[in-house]
């Protein structure tokens, strides 16, 4: 048989949440299922990638093929991303929260009935995104990230793109009303460069499309 398009190719791919603790049975999170970065991980993988799939706490089961790291927080996941590097590919799906509590309780916070109520403060993870678009000699050769908006969402992708250092971005508009946390399907503006001409409209469809159209992309990219 023919030999597949992106033999040879290491990828990592983050997908769904992290988990932040605030004490051993809280914590914070967000709506992300996985159900996009997964479909990357299985598309790539298909494609003859060799991808390793870094996922926060998720409820799919894991795409064939691909090599599966389970993290909860933030710093994890950017612990896992770095020991799977060199990379060829570096694909940033993951809801990754921004903030953390900056002390986690070491014993569960109680409701005491005194009213009193716990002031959480927060401080800020790590970017995996922009810490791996920077990282010199070990960064991947193609770095995407996805950028999820509820407004202005090309422009403000355009400006995370910038600031992050990432090579394409995909935007996503998660407005509550469009479904696309959770959700399975997605509508995709992929901007890879600073000029709007460049910018590519995928439209909405199942998750699953919008991963074989970025896999037909990079593909292309690299032929
Ligand atoms: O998981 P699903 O239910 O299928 O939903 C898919 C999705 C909406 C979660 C996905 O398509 C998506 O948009 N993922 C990125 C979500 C996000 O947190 O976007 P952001 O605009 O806040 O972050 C921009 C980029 O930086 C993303 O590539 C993100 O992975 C990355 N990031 C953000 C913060 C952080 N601390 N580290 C990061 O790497």
């Amino acid at each position: 048989s023919a030999p597949k398009p992106l033999a040879g190719k290491k990828v990592v791919v983050t997908s769904g949440p992290t988990h932040e603790p605030i004490d051993p049975v809280r914590y914070i999170a967000n709506r992300s299922s996985g159900k996009q970065g997964h479909a990357i991980a299985q598309a790539l993988s298909n494609a003859g990638a060799d991808v390793t799939l870094v996922s926060g706490p998720v409820a799919l089961p894991d795409p064939a093929g691909v090599k599966v790291v389970r993290i909860e927080t933030a710093r994890d996941m950017l612990a896992a991303v770095q020991n799977a590097l060199p990379a060829d590919i570096a694909i940033c799906a993951a809801a990754v929260a921004d903030w953390r509590t900056a002390d986690e309780a070491g014993q569960k916070l109680k409701k005491d009935g005194s009213g009193v109520i716990p002031d959480l403060k927060l401080s800020e993870n790590p970017d995996i995104l922009a810490t791996i678009s920077q990282a010199g000699a070990s960064r991947p050769g193609l770095v995407i990230g996805f950028a999820a908006e509820t407004e202005k969402v090309t422009e403000h992708a355009r400006a995370k793109r910038a600031r992050k250092g990432c090579d394409w971005i995909l935007a996503n508009d998660v407005a509550p009303d469009t479904g696309t946390f959770g959700g399975d399907q997605n509508e995709i503006c992929l901007i890879s460069g600073d000029d709007a001409k460049s910018d590519e409209h995928w439209s909405r469809q199942s998750k699953t499309g919008i991963a074989e159209a970025l896999c037909a992309r990079i593909i292309k990219h690299f032929s």
